[in-house]
């Protein structure tokens, strides 16, 4: 078992500090500041966890500020990551309850957090089923990309929940994992979460996806996402846009798990996405290379509705290329 990856304690926030994993380390979270910070570390991230994370930000700010002062904070938190539309939209759900009060400021991020909980189970549901329609009966070999599990959400995961949903019907054969440079999501995060509910994987490098899935090592690709747009184009971890192309040209099903809460209407298509860029130090490591290289840190892409099979919703299966 894990320690979850955010929870609400007394008057502050639990953490599972995902810069630290495989090593397991809980850090507390007590103001306005220290959730901007941990957001932007990656401590929590994951779109429906910073959705979590920045609804319990403006709860935490509500015990000691009102009015304009709550609102500014509320900005401060939602605007510390720009790719995953969930955290702002959790910072505005908490925010909209101000007029109640702290303790409605905090009723509202909880209902954000269970919210989450029942999405996950719905996804993996519908996503299991969509897969073994598309599929057939026998065991998956599945591929996935960063982490789309319990840590990036409350519980259970969105791609990684339909990868539960089915392995508890026993219909896994394995996961091949992308390590997910230059963080490495998949490495340290997915292959714990899969190790520890018992789904036989197999890490390896982001350069090595395009021909596992030519070579028909794998029956689907099922990633989760940060940002939807209108017209389906999908904003997830950079890396995942040429999964999409391979499974394409290699005729298996991509199909993208995420709650309806990551679809953002207001954004036409992927061009409207803003892709989050990160320090070049992630890419440039310690040693890693000569110290005057110059890295490119985009931390997304944006794969194009046409790539995309099906978008599993906790409330649809949505083709958006019909
Ligand atoms: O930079 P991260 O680790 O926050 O990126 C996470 C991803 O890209 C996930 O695939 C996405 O948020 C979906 S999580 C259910």
């Amino acid at each position: 078992m894990l320690p979850p990856t955010i929870s609400w304690v007394d008057d502050h926030v639990e953490l599972l500090d995902q810069t630290a994993l495989p090593r397991l380390r809980t850090v507390s979270v007590t103001t306005v500041e220290g959730m901007v910070d941990a957001i932007r570390r990656l401590v929590v991230r994951g779109a429906p966890a910073l959705g979590v994370a920045g609804a319990m930000g403006v709860a935490l700010a509500a015990r000691t500020l009102d009015g304009d002062a709550l609102a500014d904070a509320a900005a401060r938190i939602g605007a510390a990551r720009p790719t995953a539309v969930n955290l702002s939209v959790g910072v505005r759900r908490a925010l909209a309850a101000a007029d109640g009060g702290p303790d409605a400021v905090l009723a509202a991020a909880l209902a954000v957090r269970d919210e989450d909980v029942r999405s996950c189970h719905a996804i993996g549901e519908r996503g299991a089923t969509l897969l073994r329609e598309l599929c057939g009966g026998d065991p998956l070999r599945l591929h996935t990309h960063c982490n789309a599990g319990a840590l990036a959400c409350v519980e259970w995961g969105t791609a990684l929940g339909v990868v539960r949903s089915l392995h508890e019907q026993g219909r896994v054969a394995h996961v091949v994992v992308d390590e997910t440079r230059p963080v490495l999501q998949g490495a340290r995060i997915t292959t714990v979460e899969l190790a520890a509910i018992g789904v036989p994987h197999r890490l390896v490098v982001d350069g090595a996806a395009g021909s596992i899935i030519a070579r028909g090592l794998v029956d689907a690709v099922v990633v989760g996402a940060d940002r939807i747009a209108a017209n389906g184009d999908v904003a997830n971890k950079v890396g995942t846009y040429p999964l999409a192309l391979a499974a394409a040209r290699a005729g298996i099903p991509f199909v993208v798990a995420a709650p309806e809460s990551t679809v953002d209407t207001a954004t036409p298509d992927g061009a409207a996405i803003e892709i989050e860029e990160r320090d070049a130090g992630e890419v440039l490591g310690k040693g890693l290379t000569l110290p005057a290289t110059q890295a490119w840190n985009p931390a997304f892409d944006v794969t194009p509705n046409d790539l995309v099979t099906a978008i599993v919703t906790d409330r649809r299966t949505w083709r958006p290329a019909g």
